[in-house]
C-alpha cells in the first residue's frame, strides 16, 4: 500500500490538484462506539485528523479547504454532545490558532455564528481576525451551517435590495446570488469528499457542489489522515470533468 510520501509525489506528477476540497467529516460516533467510549471521545480524536487534512492541503498546494464541522441540525444532538463539540471547538482554536497563523493559513468560520456559545464565539472571532492577513491556504470551517438557511438567506438579502431599489429583479442573476452565500468569492469545491461511507450531501453546500467531484471514503474520520486525503485527490485526477460539454 502506498504511503502519504508516495501518493504526494503521485499527484504532484499527475498535475491538477484540486484548488478546494471539501470535506464531509463523519463517522465520529461510530468510532467511539467501536471502542465502547463516549461519542465527544469520537469527536476530540477527529481533532488530529483536522491537523492531519491542513497539513497535506498545505504540503498538496491545495488553495481552499472547506470543513463541515457542525451543522444547524446537529443542534439538536443531546445537549451533553453539544455543549462538547462547542468546548472542543474552543480547544481547537486555542491550541491550533498560532500555528496556523504561522503556516500562513487564513481561518474563516461560516455559519449561523450567532447560535454559538459567547466563549465560542470570541474564540471563533478572535481566530478570524487573527488570520485575516494569510492567504497560503483558506480554511473555511462551517459551524451551525445548512446550505438551505444559506439559500434563502442569500434570497432574502437580494430581496432587500430589490425592495430598497439597490436592485432590479433582472440584476438577479447567478452571479447576484453567489454574492450572497457565505462562500461569496471563493471557488467552487473541485472535489468533495465524505468520510464514514454515507452517501449522502446532509444539506453542505448545496448550490457550490454543481459540478463537484464527490469521493466516498469507507474510512471513519477519526482515522482519515494525509495518506486519505491523497488517495481521494488522486481518484479525483482520473475523473473526467465535462461541465455538461462533449470532448472536442
Ligand atoms: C461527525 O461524526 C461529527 C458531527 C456531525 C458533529 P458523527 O457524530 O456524525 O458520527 P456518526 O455518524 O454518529 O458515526
Ligand atoms: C453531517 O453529518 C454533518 C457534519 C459532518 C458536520 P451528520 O452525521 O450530521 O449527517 P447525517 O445525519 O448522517 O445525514
Ligand atoms: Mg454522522
Amino acid at each position: 500500500m502506498a504511503d502519504a510520501a508516495d501518493l504526494l509525489s503521485r499527484i504532484r506528477v499527475n498535475g491538477a490538484v484540486p484548488r478546494h476540497v471539501a470535506i464531509i467529516m463523519d463517522g465520529n460516533g461510530r468510532w467511539a462506539r467501536e471502542r465502547m467510549l463516549p461519542r465527544p471521545a469520537g469527536h476530540r480524536s477527529g481533532m488530529k485528523s483536522v491537523r492531519a487534512v491542513v497539513e497535506g492541503a498545505l504540503e498538496a498546494g491545495v488553495e481552499v479547504l472547506s470543513l463541515f464541522a457542525f451543522s444547524q441540525e446537529n443542534w439538536q444532538r443531546p445537549p451533553g454532545e453539544v455543549d462538547a463539540l462547542m468546548s472542543l471547538l474552543e480547544e481547537y482554536i486555542q491550541k491550533e490558532a498560532d500555528e496556523l497563523e504561522e503556516q500562513g493559513v487564513q481561518v474563516r468560520m461560516l455559519g449561523e455564528l450567532d447560535r454559538l456559545t459567547p466563549p465560542a464565539f470570541s474564540a471563533v472571532d478572535r481566530v478570524m481576525k487573527q488570520t485575516a492577513h494569510n492567504s497560503t491556504l483558506r480554511l473555511n470551517l462551517f459551524i451551525s451551517y445548512g446550505a438551505r438557511a444559506e439559500l434563502t438567506r442569500a434570497a432574502r438579502l437580494l430581496a432587500e435590495d430589490v425592495a430598497a431599489g439597490r436592485l432590479t429583479p433582472a440584476q438577479v442573476d447567478d452571479a447576484a446570488f453567489e454574492a450572497k452565500l457565505f462562500t461569496a468569492g471563493c471557488p467552487d469545491p473541485d472535489l468533495l469528499i465524505r468520510t464514514s461511507g454515507e452517501q449522502r450531501i446532509s444539506n453542505f453546500l448545496l448550490w457550490q457542489v454543481a459540478y463537484t467531484e464527490l469521493v466516498i471514503s469507507d474510512v471513519l474520520w477519526p482515522d482519515f489522515s494525509r495518506r486519505e486525503l491523497y488517495e481521494a485527490i488522486a481518484e479525483y485526477q482520473n475523473r473526467d470533468r465535462r461541465f455538461g460539454r462533449v470532448r472536442p
